[in-house]
């Protein structure tokens, strides 16, 4: 048992949270609410029903939930009230500023607008900074299912907020998807001034990480913990403070780990690496961030001074200025 005193450093101690994708903080109460009003019906009949189907053997079959659970979103209301539900949940754990993912294509596919997604996004951005304290940037993210085409014409698209976007990503399923596929469009991206980041080596092997760094000239990677198989890797990233985005829950929830006592996160900060502790995708994998600190600080034993050190990371591997 985690002792209490922990627990509350955990919950008072002031984090960033750098990797969460904005259409997995979408819990099912708000997913039925904007489905109602929009007439749109949901193949799950109740909240108990659909968070009984967050079952999921590997990231895809998280992914075909997932992308199903976006097709409710319409308008720019319900991509306001998505992420400001998100922020009120930053506010109870403590989260003073987050760099938060969203997957356009996702949305455009089904002829939602850019503008609609990104001023829904940004009018909440605005609110949560002026009514909760809570500093914000947006990092859109590449479906690297798609071709590369479709990931450049989205940047495109996304140069016509580009006050609004901090920078690029890249999700979605990982394993036959190299990073080399998209070469172009982060080249592209980064002529823009954006910052560069990409998932890889979450299911994938630590070739992805090399990948994302050297063909993608990403500056943080979104989970990486695959890198614990490359010595040569583990030298590189710790040397270079390259920041990994780690997110234990995730890893529980889609089988990357097989108990959070095997995760790796105690193991990296032993070896000098960059790591800290995000959600991902919360409203499906069990726990916003201080659940993923309190379940992954029981299962390997941190110590405070680890909380301490994890919460560090999160400012020094953000994106906000010195
Ligand atoms: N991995 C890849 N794509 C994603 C994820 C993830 O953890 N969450 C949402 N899209
Ligand atoms: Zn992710």
């Amino acid at each position: 048992m985690i002792s209490e005193s922990l627990e509350k450093y955990i919950s008072n101690i002031p984090k960033t949270e750098l990797h969460l994708h904005i259409e997995g903080s979408f819990e099912p109460e708000l997913m039925f609410e904007i489905a109602r009003r929009n007439n749109i019906n949901i193949r799950f009949k109740t909240v108990e029903e659909l968070r009984k189907a967050y079952q999921f053997g590997n990231l895809q079959d998280f992914l075909d939930i997932y992308y199903d659970g976006a097709n409710v979103l319409i308008h720019e209301q319900d991509f306001y009230d998505l992420t400001m539900a998100y922020f009120r949940k930053c506010k109870e754990n403590n989260v003073v500023h987050t760099e938060i993912f969203a997957d356009p294509q996702t949305h455009l596919s089904r002829g939602v607008k850019m503008e609609t997604i990104i001023n829904g996004i940004t009018r909440a951005r605005e609110d949560a900074e002026r009514e909760l304290g809570i500093s914000s940037y947006l990092i859109i993210c590449f479906l690297r299912h798609l071709d590369e085409d479709s990931a450049i014409e989205t940047l495109e698209e996304a140069l016509n907020y580009k006050n609004e976007i901090i920078g690029v990503g890249l999700d979605s399923s990982e394993v036959g998807n190299h990073p080399e596929k998209f070469k172009r469009v982060f080249a592209r991206a980064k002529e823009e001034d954006f910052r560069l980041v990409a998932h890889a080596g979450e299911e994938g092997p630590s070739e992805y990480i090399w990948g994302a760094l050297r063909e993608l000239n990403v500056s943080r990677i979104d989970h990486g913990i695959r890198c614990m198989n490359d010595e040569g890797l583990i030298d590189y990233l710790a040397e270079n403070q390259v920041p990994l985005t780690v997110c234990p829950l995730s890893n529980l929830k889609l089988q990357v780990v097989k108990n959070l006592s095997h995760h790796p996160l105690k193991e990296m900060l032993n070896n000098g690496l960059l790591a800290m502790i995000n959600s991902d995708d919360p409203a499906y994998f069990g726990g916003y961030v201080n659940e993923n600190f309190l379940q992954t600080a029981e299962a390997l034993n941190l110590s405070e001074e680890d909380i301490l050190q994890l919460a560090k990371n999160s400012f020094k591997a953000s994106f906000l200025p010195e």
